[in-house]
């Protein structure tokens, strides 16, 4: 790999942090994080070293799938704020040289959006066509699986008009039609708006699904359920439609895309993301967070599967070795904290592994999507009670598990584990009350280890994960290989050692990570041996000659 034969790019050299806005930083005391409490962190942002902040959806909506459900796509939800606090966020990120990149939700809307009102209203409104409408007098419309949707039915009848709408999420998100041409003109202006006001880009929600067949074929049986997703992600028009949206936006403006892309595999995702096609700039998968997770989030005994987790990141890096970008992420605010899914999350562990994990997403090829949070190595909550979940999904299946009389412990367990909520509870700044997040009563509840593990307290120990992830993301921009070396595994059948090289010109990286409680004694090849150490998440590393030895959660990136 030589830089000189490299597109550089600011968005493949970016750190991206995301900011789930609800659980960040409460402002007006009402247990609601808010844009005002993210503008008074501005300083604590910057102090990361990261380049972009992605934000989660913050428009009007009445918050049944917390944001995702858009009442109105130029405002801003009333809990986080106004539009003012919002161009004053963007200019304070700006004045930092941070970039802001929001959430685009075009696969639906929320039902209280304006034109699913007019839609539902009369099978003639002019806004009939901008959803999907199958008339009951043609019989039950074709099977489609819903992911939130209590029955798991993706069609809701609708006594009004008496007929089925489509709803792939919750029976509050009904799916835009994009087959019609003012929907796609609606939302190319709606993106023209907020680029006009200077936004740097859009995570797109589920965009593999914007297409559908406009007959609504039956599935092939096999892919009935969740295995739906694989159909829903080859609509026939996906490519024409996002081809029109670079076209008509994406190339007017100096912006960074990146598709959430349920139903994206290592052999199609290149026509998403090959420059040459002009379609979107990164995709992000769900092979890793697949493994070890069976339908509704059933864990099994694959869940830290060590070989199976490197098969599949270092395939998909393999994707992009001439073409497009890979991204790489371990949480978000769908899927478990990192420490707990990846690493360990025991008291005598959960520093190392945080860091650990921490070395690891800054230290592979692809932008890193890093999550709030991690930085001071939170963990799930894990709640005891179904009562204290706010997320529709998990509630939704507890209710569907229930009904079917299946095994509501088996449940509840694997939601400690894999539930979304555990990602959503509020940012440990301190060890004041409600973990300084809010004066009233938080939206949802703070994980009651905030007294250990809260940014304060980190922020006056150097040895902390939080100093520990600045240090990284200056790492990664003082080293361009990690950002653009080739990626080469090592050791691929090792069950607790996750090893690899990156290089470019004449620079090799190597980067050893336990990811056990074991002591590893390992034999570094001739190649890769005295190399000088660029971090380490533990106070020594023991080499002598050929001959190491890590210690449990022990990660070390060593320049050959
Ligand atoms: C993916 C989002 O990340 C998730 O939070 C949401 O529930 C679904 N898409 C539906 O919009």
């Amino acid at each position: 790999m030589k830089l000189a034969n490299i597109k550089r790019e600011w968005w493949k050299e970016a750190v991206v942090y995301q900011i789930y806005p609800r659980s960040f930083q409460d402002s007006n005391g009402d247990g609601i994080g808010d844009l005002r409490g993210i503008i008074n962190r501005l300083d604590y942002i910057k102090s990361l070293g990261i380049d972009v902040v992605w934000l989660n959806p913050i428009y009007s909506s009445p918050n049944d799938d917390m944001g995702y459900d858009i009442s109105d796509y130029r405002n801003i939800m009333e809990e986080f704020g106004s539009m003012e606090d919002f161009d004053e966020l963007l200019a304070g990120m700006h004045q930092r040289g941070i970039k802001v990149v929001l959430d685009l939700v075009v696969n639906h809307t929320s039902d209280e959006h304006e034109w699913f009102k007019q839609s539902r209203s009369s099978r003639d409104n002019p806004y009939r066509d901008y959803y999907h409408w199958w008339p009951a007098e043609k019989g039950t419309p074709p099977t489609r699986w819903s992911f939130f949707d209590e029955q798991a039915n993706a069609w809701k009848f609708d006594e009004q008009t008496n007929s089925y709408y489509l709803h792939y999420f919750a029976v509050k998100q009904p799916d835009l039609n994009w087959e019609n041409p003012k929907v796609r003109a609606e939302i190319f202006n709606m993106m023209h708006y907020w680029f006009k006001k200077g936004i740097d880009g859009f995570r797109m929600d589920v965009i593999t699904f914007i297409s559908k067949h406009p007959d609504y074929p039956e599935f092939p049986k096999e892919c009935y359920g969740s295995k739906m997703i694989d159909m829903y992600a080859q609509g026939p028009k996906l490519h024409d439609y996002l081809h029109e949206m670079n076209r008509e936006v994406l190339q007017h403006y100096d912006v960074m895309t990146v598709a959430e892309g349920p139903g994206t595999h290592i052999d199609t995702v290149l026509d998403l993301v090959d420059e040459e096609r002009q379609e979107l700039n990164m995709n992000y998968h769900f092979d890793h967070q697949g493994i070890g997770v069976g339908e509704r989030y059933i864990v099994n005994h694959d869940f830290q599967n060590l070989v199976k987790f490197k098969r599949v990141m270092s395939e998909w890096d393999a994707v992009f070795e001439h073409k497009g970008w890979n991204t790489t992420y371990l949480g978000n605010h769908d899927f478990p904290r990192m420490v707990t899914r990846w690493g360990n999350d025991s008291p005598a562990y959960r520093v190392p592994a945080s860091k650990l994990l921490s070395t690891y997403l800054l230290t592979m090829r692809g932008t890193p999507y890093y999550y709030m949070g991690d930085e001071i190595a939170m963990a799930n909550i894990k709640f005891d009670d179904i009562n204290d979940y706010k997320d529709l999904m998990t509630i939704n299946w507890y209710h569907l598990t229930k009904q079917e009389g299946g095994d509501l412990d088996v449940f509840m367990e694997s939601h400690k584990l894999c539930g979304r909520d555990n990602a959503r509870t509020p940012i440990q700044w301190d060890a004041s009350k409600n973990a300084g997040f809010t004066t009233a009563t938080p939206w949802i509840k703070v994980n009651s280890d905030y007294t250990q593990f809260n940014v304060a307290t980190q922020d006056k120990d150097p040895e902390s994960p939080l100093n520990y992830f600045k240090k990284l993301t200056q790492l990664r921009k003082d080293h361009l290989t990690l950002v653009y070396g080739a990626y080469q595994l090592l050791w691929p059948d090792h069950k607790e050692l996750y090893a690899y090289t990156r290089s470019m010109d004449d620079i090799v990286i190597l980067v050893l990570l336990n990811f056990s409680v074991k002591t590893l004694a390992l034999e570094l090849p001739q190649d890769l041996q005295n190399g000088s150490v660029l971090i380490n998440n533990y106070p020594q590393f023991e080499c002598h000659g050929n001959k190491i030895k890590l210690q449990g959660y022990q990660s070390i990136v060593l320049q050959i």
